[in-house]
């Protein structure tokens, strides 16, 4: 087997744990101002429920480079199966396996995002409650693991991370609409169905189409 490692895998896997965090909590945060009805006077409601949906892809982005360099890197025994599988990894098992579970809780949310329009809603909102899970465990993971997520900067960011993780949770709870039942805003591409040609471009074929006076 080639063995790879240089110190910058190593940075990598540290910058892009930590911003993934940070997305991943901006992600929660504004899932809870969709899901509590929050928006339509500054923001609207679509643009925050389109920014958590983007924002996830992004973090997501951050999360695959996160596991990318951390099985490359040969100085840590974790293999692409450590990715998925907990309690696989010989580096810091019980730590690893942590962020282990929490990115199969995110895959799970994830897929049933993108197969929202092909289950039923209840379903839906169960596994979006996984997030909640998958973002305590990736707390506690970034803490454990990390090099910088003990000390100095590092641990501020998984500290304030974690406190708006609690706040945005509590508010969740205490700052529920009564009418929270219904399903949340599909981006229109989602229900889109392909454009129709107009009738009035069928009813003018081009060489018939009216023209304005004096436009050549
Ligand atoms: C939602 C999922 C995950 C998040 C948000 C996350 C986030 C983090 C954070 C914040 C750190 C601390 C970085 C530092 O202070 O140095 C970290 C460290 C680490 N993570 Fe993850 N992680 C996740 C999943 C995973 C998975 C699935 C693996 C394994 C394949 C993994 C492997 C590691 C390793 C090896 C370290 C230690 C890096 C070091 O030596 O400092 N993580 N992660």
């Amino acid at each position: 087997m080639i063995a790879l490692t240089t110190p910058y895998l190593w940075y990598t896997t540290r910058a892009t744990g930590l911003v993934a965090l940070v997305l991943f909590t901006v992600v929660v945060s504004l899932g809870t101002f969709v899901a509590n009805r929050i928006g339509g006077t500054i923001v609207g409601r679509f643009e925050l429920n389109e920014l958590h949906r983007s924002l996830s892809i992004v973090a997501v982005i951050f999360l695959a480079i996160h596991i990318l360099t951390t099985v490359l890197d040969s100085y840590v025994s974790t293999g692409f199966i450590s990715a998925v599988i907990p309690m696989t990894s010989h580096y810091k098992r019980i730590d690893v396996a942590l962020g282990t579970i929490a990115f199969d809780l995110i895959l799970a949310v994830w897929i049933s995002s993108l197969l929202k329009l092909h289950i039923a809603n209840r379903s839906w909102r169960f596994i979006h409650w996984f997030s909640w899970l998958a973002f305590s465990t990736a707390v506690v993971h970034g803490f454990l693991t990390g090099t910088d997520a003990r000390s100095g900067v590092g641990l501020v960011v998984v500290i304030a991370c974690a406190a708006v993780g609690v706040a945005a949770a509590i508010w969740r709870f205490l700052g529920r609409p009564t009418r929270a039942s219904g399903r949340t805003a599909l981006s229109p591409l989602a229900t889109a169905s392909p454009p129709t040609p107009r009738p009035e471009s069928r009813a003018f074929p081009s060489a018939a189409r009216p023209t304005r006076k004096g436009a050549r």
